[in-house]
């Protein structure tokens, strides 16, 4: 059984004493009633967060970072590697965040690199896809995604892409109030998880989670969620107010 997932994007958010203020009311909230052990709640931190965050975090709530290296070391100043995320305990990377596709102009041949990366150092890339306004409008939503995920993930061995999560994340739904529906959503999971199957076979497709994400939150979570091929979100501004985005959680 695939696993079902809430991830917090917090951005370029929160200074440190914001952010520990953040995971301390996440703790105080996240209690045993309501943490299932088949739905993983998960915060994605800015870099200088992750070593703090590590240490004060309930050990249900995991922890990710939102970008890495192509590199694994050396002269690459401002960069971070994997391997230097992973010492800091968290577990995950957002890698292709329509964000560092747009203003970084990270590419899919990029994206390749920075998932392998997450590969090597057995961290699992949370890797997204999603069309812009102009690809909706035009019909090309389809070809746009399967685009994207040909291109990087499926450069994949089948052993690797077990190891990933994707989310689905229409350009056009991020931070705009604007969420997909849950119509949308569901035509599209089910697309990315028929390319799965067709490429390796329905028991890779049926295990990999995917996430949705772009203007999710207590007011349309459920309803996304309860769609058969929706394993969870990816969630951006509701992430940093710890009710709401435990209550996004809740809806499962
Ligand atoms: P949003 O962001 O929830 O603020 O729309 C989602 C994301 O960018 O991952």
């Amino acid at each position: 059984m695939r696993k079902k997932i809430v991830a917090g994007n917090w951005k370029m958010n929160n200074d440190i004493n914001e952010g520990i203020t953040l995971i301390s009311e996440l703790n105080n909230i996240f209690n045993d009633n309501i943490s299932k052990s088949n739905i993983d709640l998960i915060i994605c931190t800015p870099y200088i967060h992750l070593y703090k965050a590590n240490e004060i975090l309930s050990s249900n709530i995991k922890l990710g970072a939102q970008n890495c290296s192509t590199n694994d070391s050396g002269a690459y100043t401002g960069e971070i590697s994997a391997k230097m995320i992973k010492s800091t305990g968290a577990k995950y990377i957002i890698i292709g965040h329509s964000e560092r596709r747009q203003y970084y102009g990270e590419t899919d041949e990029i994206l390749l690199e920075k998932v392998k990366q997450c590969l090597n150092n057995n961290l699992t890339p949370i890797f997204c896809c999603g069309e812009i306004l102009k690809d909706r409008e035009n019909n090309s939503y389809f070809s746009v995604v399967e685009k994207q995920i040909n291109n990087v993930i499926f450069k994949l061995s089948e052993n690797d892409i077990k190891k990933i999560v994707i989310a689905y994340e229409p350009v056009w739904a991020i931070g705009t109030g604007l969420n997909a529906s849950s119509q949308q959503a569901q035509e599209m999971h089910q697309f990315i998880r028929s390319l799965i199957k067709n490429k390796y076979n329905n028991d890779v497709a049926e295990n990999i989670s995917i996430l949705y994400g772009g203007s999710c939150k207590p007011s349309n979570a459920k309803e996304l969620f309860e769609n058969k091929d929706v394993d969870g979100g990816l969630i951006g501004g509701a992430s940093l107010n710890a009710n709401d985005f435990i209550e996004i959680y809740k809806s499962f």
